[in-house]
């Protein structure tokens, strides 16, 4: 049984297929409106969310099947009962479970002790369906993501991991341009090297945001992630030489500009950009529901 965690678990010929499959489902709903009739989720959410949640409810039931959202209202994750028993009951009422959870280790866990597949709907080191999304986006307005040079501005954080891995899967160079000690996460680094040594990819970490010049597109998170309490002022002085601005696209030519949202306005991004003509943000927000879709259909299908 296949799950999506790392966004390892995938060869570059199915991130494509994802991808083509994706494209397929925006173009042409109504080839798929029965895909998944029959078949459901639960998602659980350790932490918040709007485009996570909304797109995999939404993506759900445009595919014919059904989502049931847990909060930790109900009882914290692995407290109430253990994560194997929710994983042994849940994998007899649904066909997937999606899962947004503080500790990477919690989605391992589910996976080990279930039946079905687990998609990470984010967790301390991946966002990989988000990735998806943003590389959809990305494919959407260039022809060969094997030609497109990607730099990531901030902090160095889950979603940087994902972009990396899929990054090296697609064949993308990724620049990720953080502060010194706010760099990815070394291990995944290391792992997305592996991966790129096969398809061309050139990964790379800076401190210098003029290393970006001549890059095709810019991407940003937020500067401090869900569950650290540090105020985004108390990180600013650091961070503010990483913003996503006017003048950095001038200086550097970049020409399109992702972030994954939710955005702190005039802290990693301007509004300036953010509603300006390279942005296309909004697109990659809707890209979280067709990728998704691809997903779910792809796992939740499996062996049909
Ligand atoms: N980008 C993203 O995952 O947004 P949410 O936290 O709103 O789900
Ligand atoms: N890095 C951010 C992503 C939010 C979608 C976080 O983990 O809070």
């Amino acid at each position: 049984m296949r799950s999506l965690i790392t966004g390892l678990e995938f060869s570059t010929d199915e991130y494509f297929e994802i991808l083509n499959l994706a494209k397929d489902m925006k173009n042409n709903p109504a080839k798929y409106r029965t895909n998944l009739q029959g078949k459901g989720i639960v998602s659980l959410f350790e932490k918040p969310s709007l485009r996570t949640r909304i797109t995999f409810e939404m993506g759900m039931y445009r595919l014919g099947g059904h989502s049931v959202y847990l909060d930790q209202k109900n009882g914290e994750f692995g407290t109430r009962e253990t994560v194997t028993d929710y994983a042994r009951n849940m994998s007899r009422w649904c066909d997937g479970i999606v899962a947004r959870v503080f500790e990477n280790k919690t989605l391992v866990d589910l996976a080990q002790h279930g039946t079905v597949p687990v998609i990470n709907a984010l967790c301390n080191l991946y966002h990989p369906c988000q990735a998806f999304a943003d590389f959809q986006t990305i494919a959407e307005n260039y022809d060969d993501l094997s030609k497109v040079k990607l730099a990531y501005f901030g902090d160095g954080n889950n979603v940087t991991n994902s972009l990396l891995i899929t990054g090296a899967k697609c064949g993308t160079d990724v620049l990720c341009v953080c502060p010194k000690g706010n760099g990815p996460d070394v291990q995944v680094y290391e792992a997305a090297l592996e991966v790129a040594k096969k398809t061309g990819a050139k990964l790379a970490v800076t401190d210098d945001p003029m290393a970006a010049k001549g890059y095709d597109v810019v991407y940003t998170d937020t500067w401090v992630s869900m569950g650290d309490d540090t105020p985004l002022d108390k990180v600013k002085a650091k961070f503010m030489p990483y913003q996503i601005n006017s003048k950095l696209l001038n200086d550097t030519g970049i020409k399109h500009v992702l972030h994954c949202q939710p955005a702190h306005r005039e802290y990693e991004i301007t509004s300036e950009v953010m509603d300006g003509p390279c942005s296309i943000i909004y697109d990659e927000a809707e890209n979280r529901m067709h990728a998704q879709m691809a997903v779910l259909s792809t796992l939740l299908n499996q062996g049909v």
